[in-house]
């Protein structure tokens, strides 16, 4: 793996902006949606469905209950590390990111947009009241004392994979109003709110380069910020084990994992990273 050419294409970037998707958190134990796996995956819960079906909120927030301790005890990595180090030493300007685990802030990044939400926040659906997840967690619990034992293997989401019957999972009501409780994520079936989506052009407009990190870019959601950067000429550069729909407008691909690019991308750009 040598991160030469990706280097040689950002030399003289000093606002970059980075793109980044599962990929750089499975490195910290969260899967993503589109590596290889041995297992089927459950289809990912619709918007629609959620909101109109309690059957599908019970299962949804069942899996959650299990997914949840492990999402928490998920740590930022070493590509976390190296995009924080990249805007310490003032060469990357933003982050555009895809992922729900926070693990950005966490690494100590700072000029972050999350773009599908953050999955340690919970959204009333009726009244907007926004609250911690960790506080549902245990308001399921107590709701919940049968499943305190139940496992499961991790999936994408911070949710788990159940064979178990959920019609008995309680889901508590939003604690202001009554109302609907949904994680701050944006569900598929689901528009990214306006603000956020020019907030995150508004970094694309400052940029003068682009970093694709650990992202199929399977979702428009994502990809149309590599058409817009292709579209104002910048250059854009990518690492990722696997393809990605953006591929064609990238003029370097590195095929390698972001823990291990990253930070030797960042030390070879001057930004050595502490973690
Ligand atoms: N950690 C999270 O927050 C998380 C996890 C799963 C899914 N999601 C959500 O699901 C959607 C998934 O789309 P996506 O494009 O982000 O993910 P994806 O699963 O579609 O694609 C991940 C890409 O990263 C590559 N990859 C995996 N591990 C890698 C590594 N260590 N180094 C380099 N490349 C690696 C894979 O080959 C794949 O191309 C997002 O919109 C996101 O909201 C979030
Ligand atoms: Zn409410």
């Amino acid at each position: 793996m040598s991160v030469l050419p990706l280097a040689r294409l950002f030399a003289h970037c000093t606002r970059l902006v980075a793109l980044t998707g599962a990929g750089c958190s499975t490195e910290s134990g969260i899967p993503d949606y589109r590596s290889p796996r041995d297992r089927p995956r459950s289809p990912p819960v619709q918007y629609l469905d959620f909101i109109r079906k309690p059957a599908i909120r019970q299962r949804y927030w069942a899996r959650s209950f299990v997914g949840w301790p492990a999402i928490e005890a998920a740590r930022p990595n070493p590509s976390h590390g190296a995009l924080a180090a990249l805007e310490g030493a003032g060469r990357l300007a933003g982050i555009i990111t895809q992922n729900v685990d926070g693990l950005h802030h966490a690494a100590g990044s700072r000029a972050v947009t999350e773009l599908h939400g953050r999955l340690a926040e919970v959204r009333c659906h009726d009244c907007g009241d926004v609250s911690p997840r960790a506080a549902l967690q245990v308001r399921l619990a107590a709701a919940n004392p049968g499943w305190a034992d139940a496992r499961g293997p991790a999936n994408a989401d911070g949710d788990a994979e159940l064979g178990a019957d959920t019609h008995d999972f309680v889901v508590p009501p939003c604690l202001a109003c009554g109302g609907v409780l949904k994680p701050r994520v944006v569900f598929f079936g689901e528009n990214v709110p306006p603000p956020v989506v020019a907030e995150a052009f508004a970094r694309l407009d400052e940029a003068d380069g682009l970093l694709v990190a650990g992202t199929s870019l399977a979702v428009y959601s994502g990809l149309r910020f590599v058409r817009a950067a292709a579209e104002r000429g910048l250059p854009i550069g990518g690492v990722n084990l696997g393809t990605s729909r953006g591929d064609a407008d990238l003029a370097v691909c590195v095929r390698a994992r972001t823990g291990a690019a990253l930070p030797a991308l960042a030390e070879a750009l001057g930004a050595a990273p502490s973690a």
